[in-house]
């Protein structure tokens, strides 16, 4: 926790102390963690002289900002249009069922986040999940759990 107010200290000292630095600031967090931690979240709220409510509306607006450290594996699943066509919403619905987590979160166990995102840019091979780096394309709902256990078996946290 002390390297985090550390580091979070320095990156205002680098962005200054304006409500216009917000922003700016908190993305630089995220590259940092990966999510934007609470204690960066009071740190900055006193630094910049903000209500921390007002930078919870901030990170909550923004679907680019991460209230949760991410999991070992993000798994980002398509919502734009050819793969909303092609069923994405029930991959994604279910998806949440299996892990119990919401876009944005992270199991339990910190081995899965969820993302909704926009147009993964493989539309041809719509639905299309991607894990990491990895895609898989047509990915239909019985295929789900074969995926997902790849990653469980292969992995320890
Ligand atoms: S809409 Fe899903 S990859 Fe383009």
């Amino acid at each position: 926790m002390a390297e985090i107010i550390k580091k979070t200290k320095s990156l205002i000292t680098k962005h200054g102390k304006e409500r216009s630095a917000l922003i700016p600031l908190l993305q630089n967090v995220q590259t940092e963690y990966g999510y934007v931690p609470k204690e960066s979240i009071d740190l900055i709220a006193e630094e910049l002289s903000i209500f921390p409510v007002e930078v919870y509306g901030v990170l909550t607006f923004y679907s680019q900002f991460h209230l949760n450290p991410p999991g070992k594996h993000t798994i980002r699943v398509c919502q734009g249009t050819a793969c909303h066509v092609m069923g994405g919403k029930v991959i994604l619905d279910n998806l949440s069922d299996k892990l119990g987590i919401e876009d944005g979160e992270t199991t339990e166990d910190e081995l899965f986040s969820l993302e909704r995102v926009a147009c993964l840019g493989t539309c041809g091979i719509a639905p299309v999940v991607a894990i990491d780096e990895k895609f898989y394309g047509n990915v239909k709902l019985n295929e789900i759990d074969d995926i997902l256990n790849k990653y469980r078996e292969t992995n320890e946290k």
